[in-house]
């Protein structure tokens, strides 16, 4: 089915939201709580486009929460979009008003002037972590606690994650890095726990897998084995090579190699 994108007509798949196939177009629309890997949240509101209705009656919404519908029409760069986008990045600066990502977006985007009251806050609530821990990992460590302007991305209580495993994959999705999540040679800390971090089973090279990172892993699929998962990306290549020789030669079959 096609849509049409700033007049330009483009192919779409049924199921597909705006945000995807305008940036697979290569059109331009900023985003903070999108997530290609998950379902649209709408969290941000960044993602304005103006959909053109009948007799003018045009709407401004979301671009990640836009499913794709035959004669769809939609403008990214009217002054609807670019005005309510401002009002939508001042909110986001007003809380969290040093991060590098907003001023940049501000910068980009025209926000000229603040004129709300600076809340020093360092999350945006977009929620991505949690949902990245939730869906994509597994763990489901964090919640949103509190209410109003006291609401924080965090784990149950305010207490160290219990459920964490040390993945550190809510710390790297984070759009405006407010996470704390450190890394040395042997250890990983974030939400007030340490890790051990697993060496490669090969030669040594410590990993970025914890030892609850790696059960979890096991316990929602098979399609790695431990020794798969236990060593490094060089490793982990020279290990398959010698392997696939050894299937080729006759030394051994793809089955037992699984195992
Ligand atoms: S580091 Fe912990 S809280 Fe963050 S995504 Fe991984 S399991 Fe979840
Ligand atoms: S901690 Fe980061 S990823 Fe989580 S809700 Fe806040 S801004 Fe979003
Ligand atoms: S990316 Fe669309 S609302 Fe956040």
């Amino acid at each position: 089915m096609d849509i049409l994108i700033n007049g330009k007509k483009v192919k779409t798949r049924k199921g597909e939201h705006v945000l995807e196939v305008a940036r697979r177009e290569g059109f331009e629309i900023p985003s903070l709580c999108h997530h290609a890997a998950l379902p649209p949240d709408g969290a941000c509101r960044l993602c304005l486009v103006e959909v053109e209705g009948p007799e003018g009656k045009n709407k401004v919404t979301t671009a990640c929460t836009l499913e794709v519908a035959q004669g769809l029409s939609v403008r990214l760069d009217t002054p609807e979009v670019a005005a309510n986008r401002k009002v939508v990045l001042e909110m986001l600066l007003a809380r969290v008003s040093d991060s590098p990502t907003l001023l940049k977006l501000a910068d980009k985007y025209g926000l000229l002037e603040m004129r709300l009251v600076p809340q020093g806050e360092k999350c945006v609530l977009c929620g991505l972590c949690a949902r990245v821990c939730t869906e994509l990992v597994g763990a489901k460590a964090l919640t949103m606690e509190g209410r109003g302007t006291e609401t924080y991305f965090q784990p149950p209580f305010g207490e160290p994650a219990k459920d964490c495993v040390g993945c550190g994959s809510c710390a790297f999705v984070c759009p405006v890095t407010c996470i704390e999540y450190k890394k040395t040679d042997r250890t990983i800390e974030i939400w007030g726990r340490t890790f051990e971090r697993l060496a490669c089973t090969e030669c040594g090279e410590p990993l970025d897998l914890t030892p609850e990172h790696r059960d979890l892993i096991r316990r929602r699929t098979d399609l790695l084995t431990p020794a798969e998962m236990q060593l490094c990306g060089g490793c982990e290549r020279r290990t398959t090579m010698k392997t696939m020789q050894r299937v080729v030669e006759g030394q051994q079959t793809l089955e037992t190699a699984r195992r």
